[in-house]
């Protein structure tokens, strides 16, 4: 029986492993291994990629999203005690960002079909004291439409955009022709490159993207002990910056991100072509935006018994996400939050495999298994 893992990042970097190991060579014996040519290299390509002015290339993607929010409250523009708008359905990283700035985060239940952030909700949450919001492009599927952002410009609520999920992605702009890329959507964009994502690191890394000139400047300077120069510290800064060595290794990867992002795309395809039995409901395809299927999530009633199916043919699957941020025990004050919709999602979503190795034939082949998958009676 074939086995259908659903993630293996060594056999993933396999057909790159010999230029990573000549890109780590060069980054050794260079003697430079921070705030070096490789993370200024690495952050010209991602501002590019990004569409955007500026890149600092942080520790993780946490830390992105951190930073963004901490460098507002330096400029003044958010402060402490003050709310932004987050999907309900996310990672906690979202929300962990908010509160660790000592805001707190107003979570906006989703729709069922792009399973992120329903904007005609984000009305009913405004009130004086909502600052921001903070769309997250989850599962690689761009959270962006005309009433979000005619929402944000008439409020004048800042934009974080999480591109946690989604680098390489785009999304049509209501009034314009074409497509702009995740991350230069809003006012700024926290990217991760935990070693999982479509584009990972050999471990922690991640960047802020903006077009925003201080805001950069306030990032990067937080992000290197709080100094805008060598030993001269304007804010209480933190240590969060990227190795020279997993700026190397990213660099390698990028090169590789539009096939990976590609092969992904006709994966997703695939099963939403051939998956058809009516116990499992299929994630949409949206013609007017490219989606870079970070996960590719269905929705199964019996999700243990299903996995377990699959478990039996062959077929690795995970969740994203069984406890969703207002059910954590770190969020207690969430557990009132009527949030009918995520909740409901988080008992159903099953991701399949879509990460390298997986081809077109092993989705179609997959999609027959499920296609022969009896819910229990
Ligand atoms: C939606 C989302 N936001 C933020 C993060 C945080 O990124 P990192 O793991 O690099 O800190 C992740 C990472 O898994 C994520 O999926």
């Amino acid at each position: 029986m074939k086995h259908y893992p659903f993630l293996n990042l060594a056999l993933a970097n396999k057909p790159i492993m010999e230029e990573l190991k000549q890109a780590a060579c060069q980054v050794i014996e260079s003697g430079r291994y921070i705030n070096g040519e490789q993370c200024h290299l690495f952050e010209q390509e991602i501002a590019q990629l990004c569409e955007v002015k500026y890149c600092v290339a942080v520790s993780n993607g946490l830390d992105a999203l951190r930073l963004i929010i901490r460098a507002y409250k330096e400029m003044g523009v958010l402060h402490s005690d003050e709310k932004i708008i987050v999907p309900a359905n996310t990672y906690v990283a979202s929300v962990l960002a908010v509160s660790d700035n000592g805001m707190n985060a107003t979570l906006c239940d989703i729709r069922d079909d792009t399973m992120n952030l329903d904007s005609d909700c984000i009305e009913s949450l405004l009130s004086p004291s909502v600052k921001a919001i903070m769309p997250v492009h989850l599962y690689g599927t761009p959270c962006w439409d005309e009433k979000l952002m005619n929402m944000a410009r008439h409020y004048n609520l800042k934009v974080i955009e999480d591109n946690a999920q989604a680098i390489g992605a785009r999304s049509g702009i209501p009034g314009l022709n074409g497509t702009c890329a995740t991350g230069g959507l809003g006012h700024a964009a926290a990217i991760s490159f935990y070693p999982t994502k479509n584009l990972g690191a050999l471990g922690d890394a991640g960047a802020v993207v903006t077009n925003d000139k201080q805001l950069a400047d306030t990032v990067r300077a937080i992000a290197n002990y709080g100094s805008d120069y060598r030993y001269h510290n304007i804010y209480l800064g933190l240590n969060c910056r990227m190795d020279e060595i997993q700026a190397a290794m990213l660099r390698v990867s990028l090169k590789y991100l539009p096939a990976e992002n590609e092969r992904r795309n006709a994966v997703a395809r695939a099963y939403c072509e051939h998956i058809s039995t009516p116990h499992v409901v299929t994630p949409c395809v949206f013609e007017d935006m490219t989606q870079v299927w970070h996960q590719f999530v269905v929705r199964v009633k019996s999700r243990d018994h299903f996995r377990d199916y699959l478990k039996q043919q062959g077929v690795d699957t995970d969740v994203h996400y069984a406890t969703p941020p207002h059910l954590q025990p770190c969020y207690r004050q969430f557990k009132s939050y009527k949030l009918a919709k995520t909740t409901a999602l988080a008992n159903e979503v099953v991701s399949l495999p879509i990460a390298h190795p997986i081809t077109v034939q092993d989705a179609i082949d997959i999609s027959n298994i499920i296609n022969e998958y009896k819910p229990q009676s």
